[in-house]
């Protein structure tokens, strides 16, 4: 998408970290932004921050995982502005446990917010996104952890995992939709990511204000998320696939695939010794 400028923006996830890092970017480039937050307070001010930089802003409150509520506050949206240029599905939360101590709740949460939350995205905004004229995109916000196995969040990395492929298959349909699409796969970010429990719905268990202190100290010395919040604006503008924030990460995906490089070496040898 080359012209951000009187555009419009929709950011879930927007009140804080990375979603208000995008959410400002986009607005310096005067794009008009809308949030949905399931922290009111956070997304208002968000909001108000992006309207001193004098563009338009709305932020509602929003549970990405009641796929209802996301068809509201897109119908909110395409009111309002009359079109959705880009749409960054972006909430997300973890937990920290090893595979034997995972609760079938956090299965639950995680895969609600992380998956079924971008899920409902698309199925609220795409189909109206696909009819309209002009450049569209949508920014899908996984994880070094959708690249490449992680111990100990193993949700997490199946949710991730998940949004890479859904990326993935968009990007491959672009010429069909009209739809460009990018996916956001960070290292560690500067943000409340490790207090996440704060926004866990009672229907999974309730907040929990446990805090990983080892990911919690990382995280604290992770990338500024206004910088990341550049980094996808211009991966917008150029119209990238997979959008990388830390170039150490390589590592993890060079792991992976050499893995299954070789598994297929051994494919081959056994066709070749049948
Ligand atoms: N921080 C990192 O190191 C890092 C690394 C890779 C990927 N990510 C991803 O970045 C995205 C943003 O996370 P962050 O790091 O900025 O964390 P954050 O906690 O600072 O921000 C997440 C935002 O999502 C909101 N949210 C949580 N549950 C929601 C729900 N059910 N409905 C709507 N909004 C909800 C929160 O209120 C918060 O404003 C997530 O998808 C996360 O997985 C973060």
């Amino acid at each position: 998408m080359k012209d951000l400028a009187g555009k419009t923006a929709v950011i879930t996830g927007g009140g804080s970290g990375i979603g208000r890092g995008m959410a400002l970017a986009f607005a310096d480039a005067g794009m008009n932004v809308a949030i949905g937050d399931i922290e009111p307070a956070a997304g208002e001010a968000v909001r108000a921050e992006i309207e001193a930089l004098g563009v338009e802003a709305m932020s509602l409150p929003l549970d990405v995982v009641d796929g209802a509520a996301v068809r509201s506050f897109a119908d909110a949206i395409f009111e309002r502005f009359g079109a959705v240029h880009l749409l960054c599905n972006n909430a997300g939360v973890v937990t920290f446990d090893l595979m034997n101590d995972i609760t079938d709740a956090d299965w639950r949460w995680v895969i609600g917010v992380n998956l079924e939350g971008v899920v409902n995205g698309l199925q609220a905004f795409l189909p109206r996104m696909k009819d309209q004229p002009g450049e569209k995109h949508i920014v899908n916000t996984a994880s070094i952890a959708g690249i490449g196995p992680h111990k100990g969040i193993a949700p997490y990395v199946a949710t991730k995992y998940a949004v890479v492929g859904i990326s993935e298959t968009l990007h491959a349909e672009r010429e069909d939709l009209g739809i460009g699409c990018s996916v956001l796969c960070p290292g560690n970010v500067q943000t409340q990511i490790v207090k996440s429990g704060r926004n866990r719905q009672d229907s999974v268990g309730g907040p929990d204000h446990r805090v990983n202190k080892q990911v919690q100290s990382q995280i604290s010395q992770g990338m500024d998320p206004m910088e990341v919040g550049r980094v996808v604006r211009q991966a917008v503008i150029d119209d990238d696939l997979y959008i990388f924030t830390h170039p150490d990460t390589r590592e993890i995906a060079e792991t992976r695939f050499d893995a299954i490089l070789a598994a297929f070496d051994k494919c081959a040898q056994r066709e070749r010794d049948r």
